[in-house]
């Protein structure tokens, strides 16, 4: 399994803070946005990841990841040119997913709260997984209808009378299928390749299971202004409360064994005297408690 994390737009609704430094690279709480979804995919167990982002941006994010090395993962980057929809991505990065299955994540997409993610994506044979979570305001995102047994029963695209309350959040499991699908895309009226396209693609294919997640788990978009600050005030209490931090890439890596103790503590004093650090030595601390 392979992932795709879609970092790209031009962050209109951010304005001004997007005039000189990408949506996704914002800080949410105490780390940049960008941590948040590579954290959850590394905690998944994904090593093998490809950024895709504008041209502009594309360098900002080669400077602050890297190649992924240092968590025990691999990070390629491509160039999205203009915002042509979010599944263009299977199209750019069709040589990276060379006949995979694939996660596709949104950049601003923030979760946080259970192991949700892994299982669904370790039982995903054939098809494409979606995943459905109640929402106040439906009508943002797309929406989907279901049955008892995860059945997609409609799929829309930010309708105006929603048939449930389900948003679709930005995170999707495809197998290798989903490249030939997106191919086969139009553009909308909106000049993009959609993703509910492809997802409705699949739901005519009899391929599409839909996870509902559920209660105690948070998905947070950080799309716009108020929705940054709620998702940055959201992390710091939690964090603030349990003593833990949400989005530590190095951590998850720890826990995956993606990298050893003794990489981790070399990483460690790689970084500057903060809080960020002291948090990471604790981390340190507790598993050579256990053992390594
Ligand atoms: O957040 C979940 C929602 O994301 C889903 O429920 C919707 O079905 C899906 O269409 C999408 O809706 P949005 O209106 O939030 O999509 P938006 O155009 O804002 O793009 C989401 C992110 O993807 C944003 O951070 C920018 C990035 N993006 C988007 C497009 C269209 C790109 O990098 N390239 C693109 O071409």
């Amino acid at each position: 399994m392979k992932a795709i994390i879609l970092a790209g737009g031009n962050g209109s609704r951010l304005y001004p803070l997007t005039q000189v430094s990408s949506k996704q690279l914002q800080a949410v709480f105490d780390k940049p946005m960008i941590y948040y979804p590579i954290t959850v995919l590394i905690a998944a167990g994904i090593r093998e990841i490809c950024l895709i982002s504008t041209p502009q941006d594309l360098p900002r994010f080669q400077q602050l990841l890297g190649d992924g090395r240092r968590w025990g993962i691999n990070l390629e980057y491509r160039e999205q040119a203009r915002p042509e929809g979010i599944a263009q991505a299977f199209l750019i990065a069709e040589d990276f997913i060379n006949g995979d299955s694939v996660v596709l994540m949104l950049g601003d997409n923030i979760f946080s709260g259970s192991d949700d993610f892994p299982r669904a994506i370790c039982q995903l044979q054939r098809g494409a997984t979606i995943f459905a979570y109640h929402v106040s305001d439906p009508e943002r995102y797309g929406v989907v209808e279901f049955d008892r047994h995860g059945r997609a029963l409609s799929l829309e695209e930010k309708p105006e009378n929603p048939k449930s309350g389900f948003a679709v959040p930005g995170i999707y499991i495809y197998d290798a299928q989903v490249v030939e699908i997106a191919r086969a895309l139009k553009p909308s009226q909106r000049g993009e390749l959609e993703i509910t396209e492809v997802n409705l693609e699949y739901m005519r294919r009899n391929q599409l299971r839909v996870h509902r997640l559920s209660r105690g788990f948070a998905w947070l978009d950080a799309g716009t202004s108020t929705a940054l600050q709620e998702a940055s005030a959201y992390i710091e209490a939690i964090e603030r409360r349990q003593g833990i931090k949400i989005g530590c890439p190095e951590e998850a890596a720890l826990v995956r064994r993606f990298i050893s103790i003794e990489q981790f503590e070399a990483l460690l004093s790689t970084m500057p005297n903060c809080e960020y650090r002291s948090y990471l030595a604790t981390v340190a601390a507790e598993a050579r408690r256990l053992g390594g």
